[in-house]
């Protein structure tokens, strides 16, 4: 049972999923909309966690789980003295994800939301052109080609974003928070 929230924290949005499944760009229109709501936000960002925190990891599984495992402290302690804070990384093993999970409850809501988006969507989409070498063997151990993505068994939100724009993603994501009572739900806010 998760402990309850400390008084005055914030919570930890979670997003995992494929590399071009759309985790950053549907975080970068959530994190607006948080601050409006009066939260300070943080977006621990992997490809930019990797630039500094984790810079020098690779990505075997050992240095994922480093990497998720950094991100999982860093996001528990900010969530604690009261950030919303919104990670956005593969993330792809469950375990770790757990793990993360633990460390945020003892103080702030986890919310763990699976960008849901198809391997065949994310390919033809493929943002960075890292599928197209990938497939080419050109890159070792890539999420979803040549290492595996452990899919979330029960997260507070699994988001098919297939035929859905970014903007709508993240409707719905806002919607969860405020269903869960993360969030104030607008009515109550602006009463
Ligand atoms: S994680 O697995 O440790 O959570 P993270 O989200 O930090 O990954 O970084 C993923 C990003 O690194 C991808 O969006 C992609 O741009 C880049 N990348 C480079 N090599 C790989 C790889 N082998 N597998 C997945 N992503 C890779």
């Amino acid at each position: 049972m998760p402990a309850l929230p400390a008084p005055g924290a914030g919570f930890v949005l979670w997003f995992t999923g494929l590399s071009g499944a759309g985790k950053t760009t549907i975080a970068n229109i959530v994190e607006p909309e948080l601050e409006r709501r009066g939260f300070v936000v943080d977006h621990l960002d992997g490809d930019i966690v990797r630039t500094h925190l984790s810079k020098g990891l690779g990505f075997s599984k050992e240095d994922r789980d480093t990497n998720i495992a950094r991100i999982g402290w860093v996001s528990s302690r900010l969530a604690r003295a009261g950030a919303a804070v919104i990670v956005s990384a593969i993330s792809p093993y469950e375990e770790l994800r757990r793990h993360a999970r633990g460390l945020v409850e003892q103080h702030a809501p986890f919310v763990e939301i699976h960008v849901a988006t198809p391997l065949e969507e994310c390919a033809r989409r493929d943002p960075k052109g890292l599928y197209a070498a990938a497939f080419a063997g050109e890159i070792d151990e890539f999420t979803g080609v040549s290492a595996p993505y452990e899919e979330p068994r029960d997260p507070e939100l699994r988001l098919e974003t297939t035929g859905l724009t970014p903007p709508e993603s993240a409707a719905i994501v806002i919607e969860r928070l405020e269903e869960l009572n993360v969030l104030p739900s607008r009515v109550e806010a602006e009463s």
